[in-house]
């Protein structure tokens, strides 16, 4: 995507250096634009479990690039397969819920196994990382594609006027490589021409709809609100809502859907209202063992400072300040589950299905049980 007319994704390897990782640091936005540089693997899981980055696909795509850097570092270590099993778990223990950070690692250590010696195992971290980076932007246009369709149906049911889409969190091309998942519709959407809306929900605490989701859809152009996390189901009981999108951290192959704190309550209006209510998702974030998401899904327990402070531009200066009683604790869970029987359809690369078992796996044919 574009950030003042230069091309971005969000995470790469630095031109001329093979051995330094680089991604946008996300704490800053949108108030500043900061690239990092990441050169140890080390420096990758503080990175992920302090949100420099941040997002299913891009948590993914991190831990790929990590797994990379701990190729080059293993091969200057005592023993380079236990300091490559040592970084796998360091980088798996960041952060637990979505799915896409060990998908990633272990199909990187499917990947280096296959090297002969150190220096071919080290081409091969490098192909995977990229591979994985550059599929996750890939399957993210494809998603975009299948959206909009579901934009045009509506569309020509609502004869040309505007259409409005709630979107929760950030599940735009900051949360993975390129393009993102929920707004990649929106973004196809827009450029082609139809007339769209959305509606930004804040998601405290971290406030990523409000900070990233209202950043990318300004740079692009889009017309958008920020509307504080509670005020959904008041506009869809009130017809301003034809549509909800949102990502995924972690879907089951059921189609239960664990995404960022918030979303299982903007599924029961939408039923409520029969607002269509619809989850945007690679296949990298689906998990092909969990049968019940509710009871199965580990639920991120963050630091209850997030609840407890918010962030801010003040004279200038990024500044954290007390919202709450000092001595008040907060609990802070970072993801819920959406029931399957509350979501209207999954939006995948392969295309749009129904979030139960058959319909994904007609669409995923590869993980049938046998
Ligand atoms: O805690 P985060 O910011 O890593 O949360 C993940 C998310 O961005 C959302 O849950 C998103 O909707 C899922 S799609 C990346």
């Amino acid at each position: 995507m574009k950030v003042k007319e230069a091309y971005y994704r969000t995470i790469w390897i630095k031109p001329g250096d093979q051995k330094t990782i680089q991604i946008i640091d996300q704490r800053s936005l949108p108030h500043e634009f900061i690239i990092e540089d990441l050169k140890t693997v080390e420096q990758v899981a503080i990175a992920i479990k302090d949100m420099h980055v941040r997002g299913a696909g891009l948590i993914g795509a991190a831990a790929g690039y990590g797994m990379y850097l701990a190729t080059l570092e293993a091969s200057s270590s005592n023993s380079f397969d236990k300091h490559i099993n040592a970084a796998a778990a360091r980088l798996n223990a960041t952060r637990p819920t979505a799915v896409n950070l060990t998908w990633a690692v272990n199909r990187q250590l499917t990947a280096i196994q296959q090297g002969s010696d150190h220096q071919e195992k080290i081409e091969i971290a490098n192909r995977t990382a990229i591979a994985i980076a550059d599929e996750d932007a890939a399957h993210c246009k494809n998603i975009g594609n299948f959206g909009l369709e579901i934009v045009e149906e509506i569309q020509r049911k609502k004869n040309g006027e505007p259409i409005n889409i709630l979107t929760h969190c950030n599940a735009g091309w900051l949360a993975f490589v390129d393009y993102g998942t929920a707004t990649a519709p929106i973004y196809a959407a827009f450029d082609k021409g139809i007339d769209i809306h959305v509606w930004v929900d804040e998601t405290r605490p971290r406030n990523q709809g409000a900070r990233l989701t209202a950043w990318e859809l300004a740079a692009h152009g889009i017309p958008h609100t920020v509307i504080a996390d509670n005020v959904g189901g008041h506009l869809m009981q009130h017809g301003q809502v034809d549509l909800v999108i949102t990502g995924s951290d972690r879907t089951t192959y059921t189609g239960d859907v664990a995404n960022k704190i918030g979303t299982y309550l903007k599924a029961l209006a939408a039923q409520d209202n029969n607002v269509p209510f619809y989850v945007a998702l690679p296949s990298s974030s689906f998990d092909w063992k969990i049968r019940d998401g509710c009871a199965d899904i580990p639920i991120e327990l963050r630091d209850e400072n997030e609840v407890k402070y918010i962030q801010g531009l003040s004279d200038g200066a990024l500044k954290n300040v007390l919202l709450t009683p000092l001595e008040s604790p907060a609990a802070n869970y970072a993801f819920d589950v959406t029931p399957a029987r509350l979501i209207t359809g999954l939006i995948t690369e392969r295309g749009v299905c129904q979030a139960n078992e058959n319909s994904i796996l007609q669409l995923f044919p590869e993980y049938k049980k046998v």
